[in-house]
């Protein structure tokens, strides 16, 4: 028994001293430029999965059909996710080429589920690019962004988007701010 509790020991030591050594080694590449080696991708989506299926679980969804919600949402995706998503008629920002992973287009392409959705809006992916947004907005915007991305964006034309954002508040906002930026230094 002894013996079988002092190899077991022995792996262990000699397992943390061969991580050990490959990190300090630096062999791993952390270029955004070398894809992961497919156990790495598996092992990272799997994680992604099930942590996600988790948490998600007793996430009641609001109804997403109010068209003065769908209109905030469509605000906030125009200011905040088609840098790196893109919309319709807009490809996303130059910059997602050099992301890894790249993320998903999602106009006409497929969505995640409501709570999906909301709950990797509000917390962010760790590792990936994919920012939290629960810092700085509320339950109500997050599901708004989903209303707008789930309920109306793939039924609409490049125009119809342009026409939505025109007559959009936030919109507005922005054109303010274009005209008159705040002023930083006053305290
Ligand atoms: C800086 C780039 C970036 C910005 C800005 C960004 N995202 Fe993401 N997003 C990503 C990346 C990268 C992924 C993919 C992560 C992965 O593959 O694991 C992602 C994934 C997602 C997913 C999950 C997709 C799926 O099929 O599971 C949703 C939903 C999402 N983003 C919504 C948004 C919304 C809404 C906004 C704006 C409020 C936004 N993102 C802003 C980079 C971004």
């Amino acid at each position: 028994m002894k013996k079988v509790i002092l190899s077991i020991i022995f792996t262990l030591v000699v397992l943390v001293i061969a991580i050990l050594a490959y990190i300090w080694s630096g062999t791993f590449n952390v270029s955004q430029m070398v894809p992961h080696k497919s156990i790495t991708q598996w092992v990272i989506n799997k994680t992604t999965q099930y942590s996600i299926e988790k948490r998600i679980k007793g996430i009641t969804v609001p109804a997403l059909t109010d068209t003065a919600m769908i209109a905030v949402g469509l605000d906030h995706y125009n200011e905040m996710c088609v840098i790196c998503h893109g919309g319709p008629g807009i490809e996303p920002s130059e910059m997602t080429k050099g992301l890894y992973p790249e993320p998903p287009v999602f106009y006409k392409s497929e969505m995640p589920t409501p709570e999906g959705a909301f709950w990797i809006i509000k917390n962010g992916m760790k590792m990936t690019s994919m920012p939290a947004f629960g810092p700085t907005h509320s339950d109500d915007k997050i599901w708004a962004i989903t209303a707008f991305m789930l309920k109306k964006m793939n039924s609409i034309s490049p125009a119809d988007y342009q026409e939505l954002l025109k007559k959009s508040s936030l919109h507005d906002d922005a054109q303010v701010l274009t005209i008159a930026p705040p002023d930083i230094n006053k305290k």
